[in-house]
């Protein structure tokens, strides 16, 4: 099944919400578009047969680069279940993804994460990979079913031998580890998962075992990744694991759960840790772009950042759930228990941004203050049906929640793109479009940092073709190409690109 839901809060999508297809011709007529294409192409074989003499291609003035502050991270990132495999080695118990995939229509051609990239062997390779790439920081999950196979109770320690190793690997080669404690993968056993209460209790309990066992070396850890992927797309649309279709009144109580583990994890890791350990989360927070640069539609979007992300990083970073959430849920919202929000607002030490695709927003007369766009069928897209692209959308994630919330450090934790990746007859994989996404969402991310906006890092999605949930293996998002039957990473164009980036702190 394809996956092609919203992937953001739709709170205030316009009440159709209709994914928005665009039709592509199979035939190509000979268009100006296509006609230019014969041309250059005739052109640029002409060159290459004529002895003409070889122009020495200067490298772009450093004064041209847009150069990113010193000592900026550049990383990349993945997560367990979607590089891992080894899904029933050295004592990892199962998770709901595992029943997920192997149930049958829940993921593409029955894709399953048994194997993936293999990097439970092969992470030694992953961490050449990023050696190569230069990168100074690694964002990765850690399988809390390795941790503890039944959620709760005997920790498994393969498990966190594992981890220690990955993390040592990482040292060894000047690269910080960034870890995600929970990217979706909840273990099985978990009596009712996340519409338990005990589940956030238990997580909180998991955080603290693994950041006792590892802030000694990693400095880093975010407690969640994606609330509205694990609560909204898992329990009421039903297209993630477990795979379920509740009602509004109960998806909210497991909202409520979801941001209440972040925060009793926060709270867990500061009384485990090695002192000084820095604590945040990684949140697709719904990103309004105003549809013009005027103060009226600035101020609209940041309305709309707090409302579109009420039930997550709003409630999250204000300790509170907003009068407009509240409001428009009724009877449906959340039941929360004393303390709670108080839990959920514990302070954090950086905000991590998984960015991919905007929402237009314009001030409007109502009571809300904004009114959110609908996208033309035109608007173009990678090649995942929910990704649109609008490059800005990077500048206004890092502006808008800076200005909202001002915290004291940002980190972009995920940026890229699925692409069409094909080889090539010589091994190449020139994935121009992907190189044209990532270099206008850098050039927009410069924007921000040379602002002065509080931007420490960028973890690019993802160093490595990889499980992409519902989607199988049909899309790929990596960096490095993954022939998935012989396990071998070919870099593409913007591994090479984006190598390039990093030597010079800069984008061109
Ligand atoms: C997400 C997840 C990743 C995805 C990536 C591409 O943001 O959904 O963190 O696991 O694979 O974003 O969809």
């Amino acid at each position: 099944m394809k996956y092609s839901g919203p992937r953001t809060y739709p709170l205030l999508r316009t009440p159709s919400n209709s994914a928005v297809v665009i039709r592509f011709s199979g035939m190509e007529n000979l268009t100006r578009r296509r006609f230019g294409k014969t041309v250059a192409g005739a052109a640029a074989a002409a060159f290459a047969s004529a002895s003409l003499p070889r122009i020495a291609f200067a490298q772009t003035p450093a004064a041209n680069l847009l150069q990113f502050p010193a000592n900026f991270l550049w990383g990349c990132a993945t997560a367990s279940y979607q590089v891992e495999g080894a899904v029933n080695e050295d004592g990892r118990g199962p998770s709901v993804w595992d029943t997920f995939s192997h149930t049958r229509g829940k993921t593409f051609q029955g894709d399953t994460g048994d194997v993936a990239d293999d990097s439970y062997h092969l992470y030694k390779e992953d961490v050449r990979l990023l050696k190569n790439l230069g990168v100074t920081g690694y964002r990765f999950s850690i399988s809390w079913s390795r941790i503890f196979p039944k959620g709760t109770g005997q920790p498994n320690e393969k498990g966190l031998a594992y981890y220690q190793s990955v993390v040592d690997e990482l040292l060894k080669n000047n690269i910080a580890p960034y870890i995600t404690l929970f990217h979706w993968d909840l273990p099985q056993a978990l009596p009712g998962g996340w519409q338990s209460r005990d589940t956030a209790k238990a997580f909180a309990d998991y955080a603290g075992y693994v950041s006792k066992h590892l802030s000694d070396r990693v400095s880093h850890f975010f407690t969640t990744n994606e609330f509205v992927c694990f609560t909204d797309l898992s329990y009421k649309n039903g297209q993630f694991a477990p795979g379920l279709k509740l009602h509004a009144v109960e998806v909210n109580q497991i909202r409520h759960h979801g941001i209440l583990a972040h925060g009793l994890a926060v709270q867990a890791i500061r009384a485990n840790a090695r002192t000084g350990t820095q604590i945040g989360l990684a949140e697709n927070a719904t990103v309004y772009v105003p549809v013009i640069e005027s103060r009226e539609h600035i101020e609209a979007a940041r309305r709309a950042t707090r409302e579109g992300n009420a039930p997550f990083l709003t409630a999250v970073m204000e300790g509170k759930y907003t009068d407009g959430y509240l409001e428009r849920e009724g009877a449906n919202a959340p039941k929360v228990e004393a303390g709670d929000m108080k839990i959920i607002g514990t302070p954090l030490d950086f905000v991590g941004l998984n960015v991919y695709t905007p929402e237009y927003v314009r001030a409007d007369g109502s009571k809300a203050g904004f009114a959110i766009e609908q996208r033309q069928s035109s608007h173009p897209r990678m090649a995942s049906s929910w990704l649109y692209i609008g490059p800005e959308v990077i500048y206004w994630a890092v502006r808008n929640v800076s200005d909202v919330w001002k915290p004291k450090e940002l980190y972009i934790t995920e940026n890229g793109c699925s692409a069409d990746d094909v080889i090539r007859a010589d091994g190449h994989i020139e994935d121009t479009d992907r190189v044209m996404y990532l270099r206008n969402h850098l050039t927009h991310l410069h924007r921000a940092a040379s602002e002065g906006y509080p931007i420490k890092g960028y973890f690019l999605w993802s160093l490595m073709d990889n499980f992409e949930w519902a989607d199988g293996y049909s899309k790929r998002f990596g960096i490095h190409y993954v022939d998935f039957k012989t396990q071998k990473r070919t870099p593409k164009l913007s591994a090479e690109w984006y190598r390039e980036v990093i030597a010079r702190n800069a984008v061109e």
